[in-house]
């Protein structure tokens, strides 16, 4: 039985045994737990269902002082497809990315939650649409490569390997520790792709070397926000990464609920850091993991105008 079937019948349980409780309490003259039942099952609902589907545009401006002209980066991380995000979520999405027009377009990894569901394929090929918008690039994540805690424990998959076959078939470039230039508008800028921060083989300092003596926009891309906070990035401008979710459920006043084990500040999650050197970008992320839940933190395609 897929994930998403348990899912689905936790969900159908426990809005029945609520909407029970609900009555019984009514019946028996309470006033204020009903109206209490009655929200959390709103609240699950939207959570569950509305929120995770309802895509919001998030532009940020980033200055540089290394561009004459202004150069606008898509950067859409975390799509967790399966089980409940496939093929037609990526074409709406990729929809509403062609219209932005970027110049350039960054994914930061997680295109999976768990390898075992079938028909991922049709979902990454779809995001070959982004290709035909603009140059794409991504790295991957820690759930492509079946990792779900820092210690590498939970490693059951070998399927990046596959994904990144598929996505390279699609025309989206898969960078694993290696630099890329590319020219837009007349303008150099080094794209710098970390592997993912959680494995143990992986080698930043290749990501990054040489960087000290160039002088063009240098921007890093890693799943994990946490490679910023590292000496090897101090040569970067800025760091677009994902992987926080921004604690996928928000409470107002409270701030995020879910943790991503990262170094990352949890008040930070998701946010733009522009006094952090490198700059850091931390998308909120297009899709989920863990929970089936958002709120109060709409699923995003960033559009970063940087000049
Ligand atoms: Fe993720």
């Amino acid at each position: 039985m897929y994930l998403a079937t348990i899912y689905e019948i936790f969900f159908l349980v426990y809005i029945i045994m609520a909407l029970i409780l609900a009555v019984i309490l009514i019946k028996r003259k309470h006033k204020i737990a009903p109206i209490i039942i009655f929200l959390s099952i709103a609240g699950l609902i939207y959570s569950g269902y509305i929120e995770p589907q309802w895509i919001k545009i998030r532009e940020q401006k980033i200055e540089t002082n290394k561009l004459n002209e202004e150069v606008k980066v898509a950067v859409i991380g975390d799509w967790h497809f399966r089980p409940f995000k496939g093929e037609n979520f990526a074409k709406r999405a990729i929809a509403k990315v062609a219209e932005l027009k970027p110049d350039l377009i960054l994914m930061t990894g997680d295109f999976l939650f768990f390898d075992d569901l079938p028909d991922f394929e049709n979902d990454l090929r779809a995001l070959g649409g982004l290709a035909k918008i603009a140059p794409t690039y991504t790295v991957l994540g820690n759930h492509d490569y079946g990792i779900v805690f820092p210690d590498e424990s939970f490693l059951y998959t070998d399927s990046h390997r596959e994904i990144t076959k598929i996505l390279e078939d699609s025309g989206i470039h898969v960078l694993s520790d290696e630099q890329k230039k590319v020219t837009i508008k007349g303008e150099e800028i080094i794209l710098a792709g970390f592997d993912e921060y959680w494995r143990k083989v992986r080698y930043p300092e290749k990501t990054t070397k040489g960087l000290d003596k160039i002088s063009a926009l240098k921007i890093g891309i890693s799943h994990h926000p946490d490679i910023a906070f590292e000496k090897v990035a101090e040569n970067l401008d800025l760091v677009v990464a994902g992987h926080t979710h921004g604690g996928q459920v928000r409470l107002p006043l409270i701030g995020a609920i879910g943790d991503a084990e990262s170094l990352m500040a949890k008040d930070d999650y998701g946010k733009y850091l522009p006094n952090h050197q490198p700059q850091i970008f931390n998308t909120v992320g297009i899709g989920e993991s863990g929970p089936h839940l958002r709120f109060w933190n709409r699923p995003e395609i960033a559009l970063l105008r940087i000049k």
